[in-house]
């Protein structure tokens, strides 16, 4: 090996930018190799020439704290079905698999999240490319990994939108709902709830009841509470089971919405003022959480490591305070929910926090 490539695929998030600093770190102070940071995530390798920007240690110094990627990324654009400016939908991956070999590249670098790796998984298999892979997301729902970069950081972020709520709420007599990130997952407004002392957490995996909810309201009012707090994950439906999502202009449809589909909910069934908060990518931007920065740098090491060592198609993971590497197949098969029997969901409903499940 002397020469290892490094992309960043799908949303972004922080902590991209402390494992590229990591992984140059690694592969030249301690091998002696060469990083090239690929722009745009495939899309690099996909333009002539392609888009790279060859880094050195110094360059990298200071990126321990920045937001973002400096190598961009996208989540556009499947590279096997890729839209062309025509419209047409084309196989580029021949032209991505050229771009690796044209930077004479040895091994690769992918941080992203299940999507992304999954594709780039594909791409090294058609066309023999040495991958290694970091896990990224703030949704956190990546198989085989206890956290991925990103997720604490959107936690903090959605936690400290809580903690100023609270003031507010307070002062207003209001409920104040909060809806959070977290594609099909619950995990940031479930641990974010937590810590952030919610009332209410709503979340995909587990089923509501608007009689539920308004009933814990009731009873926080019966208690001499003049307000309440309500954490709601951005992909929980309507009640009868409908995804709340908006659509712009061009037609394209995103999550987003359950928040006031709630406050209209709660206004109408107890008559309380209701006010809704929608946090967006105010969760995967600024300055990377300690925590974020720590398992980022750990990554970035291992995953170099994990070059030399030959175990490509391998994935660097967090388990029970240690990085492993587990298969990046395994990981992306196994999709992770938060699961209801989770000690998370057990301290909430200790907590007497509610999750809105309707009574049995
Ligand atoms: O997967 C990360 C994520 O931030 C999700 O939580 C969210 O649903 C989605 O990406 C937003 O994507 P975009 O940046 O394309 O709006």
């Amino acid at each position: 090996i002397t020469r290892i490539g490094i992309l960043t695929s799908g949303g972004d998030c922080a902590g991209l930018n402390a494992a590229i600093r990591a992984v140059t770190h690694r592969a030249i102070g301690t091998y002696g190799w060469e990083v090239i940071g690929i722009c745009r995530a495939t899309q690099g390798l996909m333009s002539r020439p392609p888009e790279y920007m060859s880094f050195t240690i110094q360059d990298t110094y200071p990126l321990l704290t920045m937001g973002g990627t400096v190598l961009g990324t996208t989540n556009k654009g499947n590279p096997f079905a890729f839209p062309m400016a025509d419209g047409r939908l084309c196989d580029r991956t021949d032209d991505i698999i050229a771009g690796y070999h044209q930077l004479e590249l040895d091994a690769l670098i992918g941080i992203g999240g299940d999507g992304s790796l999954a594709i780039l998984r594909q791409l090294a298999q058609r066309g023999n490319l040495k991958l290694v892979a970091i896990p990224k997301t703030i949704d956190n729902d990546l198989g085989s990994t206890e956290i991925a970069v990103g997720f604490d950081t959107a936690v903090n972020i959605a936690t400290e939108a809580l903690d100023r709520l609270h003031f507010t709420a307070a002062s207003h007599s209001r409920v104040m709902i909060l809806e959070v990130m977290g594609r099909d997952a619950g995990h940031i407004a479930l641990s974010a709830g937590i810590a952030g002392g919610a009332d209410i957490i709503l979340i995909p995996e587990i089923p509501y009841s608007l009689d539920v909810v308004c009933e814990q309201l009731r009873q926080l009012q019966a208690q001499g509470r003049n307000f309440a707090i309500v954490i709601v994950a951005e992909a929980v439906c309507t009640e009868t089971g409908e995804k709340v999502t908006q659509t712009n202009r061009l037609g394209q449809c995103r999550l987003g919405g359950i928040g006031q589909y709630l406050a209209d909910a709660i206004a109408t069934g107890i008559g309380a003022e209701t006010r809704v908060t929608v946090l967006g990518h105010v969760q995967r931007g600024g300055i990377p959480s300690p925590r974020d920065r720590l398992i980022a740098t750990a990554f970035g090491v291992a995953a170099v490591d994990l070059i030399a060592q030959g175990r490509f198609d391998h994935m660097v993971s967090w388990q029970h305070r240690q990085v492993v590497s587990v298969p990046i197949a395994d990981a992306i098969a196994q999709y992770r929910a938060v699961d209801p029997t989770d000690t998370l969901v057990k301290t909430a409903q200790a907590m007497g926090i509610c999750l809105g499940n309707p009574p049995t």
